[in-house]
């Protein structure tokens, strides 16, 4: 059975039955909004930098130390499971020079994540918890040190992430309830993740 969306009264937004659709086709539709770098940047700072947006499938981080990174718009997340069950995520940024730290997509049972360019060591929350050769470092420098924070939730079966950390709207109230119901009805949380295929297309 295949659901169809629908929004209060307002038709069916999908599917043969939509009524009063416009005649153009879509070779009329400017593709300027999809390849703009203008409105690239304008999109990402105002939307995907503040709202919230899929960061993964819950499956994948079902277990207490399970861990997976979000690529998307440039930008790197690392999502981990914590020991109580909670999710913990944290930008992919060491706080030494730079680079991101973790480099594989998923993982499990970890514990910590070094950096492999000196060796800088964060836990599975993104603080910073150890530093080699320390005492060449002055101690104010190193204290709570950690990857920024990114807010993190878990609804409907999919991981969510928000860049704006502690500022983020609650997730439900972000995500709203037209799209909590629509997405809801897919009871995605009984879903299995099967396969992952990636795809690089230069569009925003
Ligand atoms: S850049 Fe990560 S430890 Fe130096």
């Amino acid at each position: 059975m295949v659901h169809i969306p629908t929004r209060g009264t307002l038709p069916a937004r999908v599917g043969p039955q939509i009524q009063n659709m416009p005649t153009y086709g879509p070779s009329k539709m400017s593709r300027q909004p999809y390849t703009d770098p203008v409105q690239y940047e304008l999109e990402r700072e105002h939307v995907l930098a503040k709202h919230w947006i899929l960061g993964g499938h819950a499956s994948t981080v079902k277990n207490p130390g399970d861990w997976m990174t979000f690529e998307g718009h440039g930008e790197t997340v690392v999502i981990t499971r914590q020991p109580d069950g909670s999710l913990a995520a944290f930008q992919n940024v060491c706080q030494h020079r730079g680079p991101a730290f973790v480099s594989e997509m998923t993982g499990c049972k970890a514990r910590r994540f070094t950096c492999p360019y000196h060796g800088w060591v964060y836990d599975t929350t993104g603080k910073l918890v150890g530093v080699p050769e320390r005492e060449d470092f002055a101690e104010e420098h190193l204290r709570d040190v950690r990857a920024p924070k990114v807010a993190v939730g878990e609804w409907g079966g999919w991981v969510w992430i928000n860049l704006a950390g502690d500022d983020a709207v609650p997730l439900e109230e972000g995500l709203g309830a037209d799209i909590m119901a629509d997405l809801g009805a897919y009871k995605m949380e009984d879903m299995i993740l099967h396969d992952v295929v990636e795809w690089d297309v230069p569009v925003s």
